[in-house]
């Protein structure tokens, strides 16, 4: 008999409203999308990744992740459908999976709440600095909103760091078509918030944009809640024009944008920005896709709302 072998299978995600404002405790809605990363684990002495020897240096989130259960070496492999750094929700769905993945091989519970809490950390550790949201909706799946009104959501788990708390609940999502629109610009997450984060504490300016987004995903998660895409779409258009304010989009992503919108109800970059992804809410997906390929991007209809990680044993 071999080693014993976990699994674990974890979604990205596109966050409909509220990303960087969410850093600093606003509100925010991210749906879990079918993009899959999967991880497997058995014991072994060394670190090896995808069959060789790697640096758990250049491997953060894994390393973290390590770490905090113990281990000094593990055989790992990695499988994935989710784009690296597009905004697509990559790292948290490679930290969720191998979270859920080791803790199964360890024994330990496996619950969506222990992998988003896992998750986060190696995030956070990683970024320097992170919210809740692409990890709790990658353990979680469906729909997820941080900071949400109660009436909106049914309360999950709360997370609390460096003074900051983020209250996580599972948020109904209606029938709705997003399509993502890549750039195809890697960009990483890290110095993005980090310019956020400096621009805001220096600027009082920029400090009322980040209350207006989470105002504005106070906003959409109510519209959501009734079924109202228009003013969704509105919410999601005029988020995409903060943000761009805030210095976090880049002309590929704006053109994207502006492709999209005379056949959506809304469009706006999702994730970290600086290239990576936008995504538009549509009824008009064939035309939005058109639209985003003759701009140079490359399209995709995606399936939101989707369950959320899953492990087990090999
Ligand atoms: C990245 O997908 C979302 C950000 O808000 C960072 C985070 O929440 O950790 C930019």
């Amino acid at each position: 008999m071999g080693k014993p072998r976990s699994v674990c299978t974890a979604p990205g995600k596109i966050i409909l409203l509220g990303e960087h404002s969410v850093v600093f405790g606003k509100p925010a809605v991210a749906l879990a999308i079918d993009r899959y990363m999967t991880c497997t684990v058995s014991e072994s002495d060394d670190f090896l990744l995808n069959g060789h020897r790697a640096s758990l240096k250049k491997n953060p989130h894994l390393s973290r992740i390590m770490d905090v259960h113990g281990l000094k070496g593990l055989a790992v492999n990695t499988d994935s459908t989710v784009p690296p750094s597009s905004g697509l929700g990559s790292s948290a769905a490679l930290s969720v999976s191998f979270s859920g993945a080791v803790r199964t091989l360890l024994g330990l519970d496996a619950s969506p709440e222990s992998m988003a809490r896992d998750g986060f950390d190696a995030e956070y550790y990683s970024q320097g600095r992170a919210s809740p949201i692409d990890s709790s909706v990658s353990a979680q799946g469906g729909g997820v909103g941080i900071n949400c009104p109660a009436e909106l959501c049914e309360p999950l788990w709360r997370v609390e760091r460096d003074g900051r708390v983020w209250d996580v609940s599972s948020v109904k999502t209606p029938e709705m078509t997003l399509v993502v629109g890549n750039t195809g610009i890697k960009a990483a997450t890290g110095p993005l918030v980090e310019k956020v984060r400096k621009y805001k504490e220096r600027n009082r300016f920029a400090s009322d944009i980040v209350d207006e987004m989470g105002s504005l995903a106070e906003a959409g998660l109510r519209h959501m809640s009734r079924g109202d895409l228009v003013s969704l779409g509105a919410c999601m258009t005029q988020n995409h024009k903060l943000l761009s304010i805030l210095g976090v989009s880049c002309p590929e992503l704006n053109k994207l944008v502006k492709a999209a919108l005379p056949h959506s109800f809304g469009a706006k970059l999702t994730g970290s920005g600086g290239g990576g992804s936008m995504v538009a809410l549509t009824d008009s997906p064939g035309a939005v896709c058109d639209a985003i390929r003759k701009r140079g991007g490359e399209p995709h209809v995606v399936t939101a709302g989707v369950a959320g990680a899953s492990a087990r044993f090999l």
